[in-house]
């Protein structure tokens, strides 16, 4: 089998990579050169553990290879998955889908014999039926199908998600299509991955609806995090005793500043615009959506709180400026909204982040950058962690003292205990903590 993978950013290239993994030829393509050179001297264009030493084994293997000829790539491919990105349109918040279309142009001028067409990047429901409408006119002569085959990484994780996932999800209702897709993911099929066969527009819906979902959980618990600072009861308890029902699930019910990422925003925002065009407004979305644009818009308020009601003079120190940990990706990061909060309120801003300093330096330029989380903090009135990373999850609290012009922390992730940071003579805000 061989495939072109169109786009190597943080899905086209996670996913080329985990199929030359299972055995599978696979040619990543993509426009930008400079992208396509770094990765020829295995420098990865993105940051995800362990990338790199799997396309370094797989380049070397000879079934990875990377171009910028689209035309080749597609020729000898049997599947051509389309991996670009969908970003929000700017204004609507509905999926950009030019690159989408771009692709689908391209690839029906270089098609021959056979070929699955498969939409990989994040899509709204009917956008298969659009691709197709797009090959289909280009090349009416062409034997082709367009499936549907949503990605379910998180970023972080991508690896491990790709290669055990909870499941693979497809749709076509084309024989040859299905004959082809399992081929190609029949290593997960061994190791019986349930693999769900659907419509393609069910496809497309089920990956923003799992999305949403996602961000709706985390939303809610984000809510009674609030609920709980009120009434003097703890949300990590709360998130605990409710997790246990099986019905519920343990997982996304951590409370802390509010989603962000490459992800959650731009599909809940895309799918709460689909449902009002086919008018069937997903009304509980729509507030999920506002609920997280005001959090994190607050959370700098949390720390202002701290320091005694004013920042104004005043230097914060923050640790975590990544959406998450284990990325170097800033994209609606809640820092985005914190740090320029606090400088206008007149406070100096020092901040350090394992990976994400060079993409924050793009969008937080006035800020200082240090070296690590105790140069950070060196002389400030107030700490906040912004970010879960490991590194700051065991800090020297002795350091942390003689560091800080006062023993103050807000932690908007509940990485530390309250009774713990109060024992060691903090003064402690955590998330729900009540
Ligand atoms: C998400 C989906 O999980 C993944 O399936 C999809 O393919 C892409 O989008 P990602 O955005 O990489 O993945 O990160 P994720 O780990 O899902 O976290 C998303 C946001 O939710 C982050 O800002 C994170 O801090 C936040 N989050 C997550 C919480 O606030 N609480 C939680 O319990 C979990």
């Amino acid at each position: 089998m061989r495939i072109a993978m169109i786009g190597t950013g943080y899905v086209g290239l996670v996913s080329g990579t985990c199929f030359s993994e299972f055995g599978i030829h696979v040619t990543g393509v993509d426009k930008d050169a400079r992208k396509i050179d770094l990765l020829h001297q295995n420098v990865m264009p993105i940051y995800e553990p362990g990338l790199d030493e799997l396309v370094a084994a797989n380049v070397k293997s000879g079934r990875l290879e990377f171009t910028t000829d689209l035309k080749a790539a597609v020729k000898s491919a049997d599947a051509v998955f389309i991996a670009v990105g969908t970003p929000s349109r700017r204004g609507d918040g509905h999926a950009d889908l030019s690159y989408v279309y771009a692709a689908a142009e391209e690839i029906a001028q270089s098609l021959e014999g056979y070929t699955v067409i498969v939409t990989k990047s994040t899509v709204p429901v009917g956008t298969g039926d659009e691709v197709e409408k797009i090959i289909r006119k280009t090349r009416p002569d062409a034997d082709f199908d367009v499936v549907s085959n949503p990605e379910f990484l998180r970023e972080g994780s991508a690896i491990n998600d790709f290669m055990r996932p909870d499941r693979v999800v497809i749709g076509t209702e084309s024989e040859r299509a299905r004959a082809v897709m399992k081929q190609l993911y029949r290593v997960l099929y061994l190791i019986e991955t349930p693999i769900v066969f659907t419509s393609r527009r069910t496809s497309e819906l089920i990956k923003y609806a799992g999305n949403t979902f996602l961000a709706t959980k985390i939303t809610f618990i984000n809510e009674i995090a609030d609920l709980c600072e009120k009434v003097g009861a703890d949300v990590h308890d709360v998130a605990k005793g409710i997790g246990l029902d099986g019905r519920i699930g343990k997982k996304f019910l951590h409370a802390g500043p509010g989603y962000g990422g490459s992800c959650f925003p731009k599909d809940t925002l895309a799918l709460v615009r689909t449902a009002r065009d086919y008018q069937a407004p997903l009304r509980i979305v729509e507030t999920v959506v506002a609920v997280n644009d005001e959090r994190k818009k607050r959370m700098a308020e949390r720390i202002v709180a701290a320091a005694g009601g004013s920042v104004k003079g005043k230097t914060v120190a923050v640790l975590g400026l990544t959406f998450k940990p284990n990325t170097d990706d800033m994209r609606d990061s809640p820092s985005l909204d914190i740090v320029p909060a606090l400088t206008a309120a007149g406070a100096v801003v020092k901040a350090f982040d394992p990976e994400g300093m060079d993409e924050a330096r793009k969008l937080l330029p006035d800020i200082t950058y240090c070296e690590d989380a105790y140069q950070a903090m060196d002389g400030a009135d107030v700490l906040a962690l912004v970010t879960e990373w490991n590194v700051f999850r065991a800090l020297d609290f002795d350091r942390v003292k003689s560091l800080l012009k006062a023993p103050v922390i807000v932690d908007l992730r509940n990485v530390y205990e309250p009774a713990m940071m109060e024992e060691a003579g903090f003064t402690y805000t955590g998330i729900g903590r009540g």
